[in-house]
């Protein structure tokens, strides 16, 4: 595992963790990532991006989303030539212990179809496919700059 060790992405990390996730993640179907979205993510959460890094090397990634009703992962990722090391056990296991020190009660996790190895990872550690919900989406428009936030 050599100096592996996980901790919360940093602001000075914006480019490295997009660079990792062209690299590494599973990119289909899901709006584009941007500086400006990860900025907003450590903005309003900044412990919810929680990196696996080796030296100085971005080595894997998954966001632990608490929104204060739920639990919600995205972006697991390991960097393709440290696969199968157990990293992404390690990650989902970071993210399970965030959850829990919140009093969360149960996660979920957005999971391809089409993605038979994320499946096996995710089953590994006890995730079940639900058969009776489905995920219902909307991309929404830019806001106008003078809209009030309601
Ligand atoms: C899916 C992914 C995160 C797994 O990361 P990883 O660090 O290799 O996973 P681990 O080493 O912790 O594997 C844990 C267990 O998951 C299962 N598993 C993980 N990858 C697997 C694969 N390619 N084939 C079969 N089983 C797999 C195994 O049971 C494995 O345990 P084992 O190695 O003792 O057999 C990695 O392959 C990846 O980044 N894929 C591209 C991005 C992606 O698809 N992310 C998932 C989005 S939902």
């Amino acid at each position: 595992m050599g100096d592996l060790i996980l901790r919360a992405a940093t602001d000075g990390e914006l480019s490295a963790i997009l660079e990792f996730w062209q690299v590494a993640a599973e990119n289909e179907s899901r709006p584009p990532d941007t500086p400006e979205a990860v900025e907003a993510l450590l903005s309003r959460d900044p412990e919810a991006l929680i990196l696996a890094v080796d030296g100085a090397r971005i080595v894997g990634s998954i966001i632990a989303g608490w929104d204060g009703w739920r639990c919600h992962l995205y972006r697991l990722a390991v960097a393709p030539w440290r696969r199968r090391e157990g990293i992404g056990g390690l990650l989902i296991d970071a993210a399970e212990q965030r959850f829990r020190s919140f009093g969360g009660t149960r996660v979920d996790a957005m999971v391809l179809d089409d993605n038979p190895a994320a499946h096996r990872i995710w089953a590994a550690h006890g995730y079940r496919r639900q058969s009776d919900w489905s995920r219902w989406v909307k991309p929404l428009p830019a806001p106008a700059s003078s809209s009030p936030i309601l």
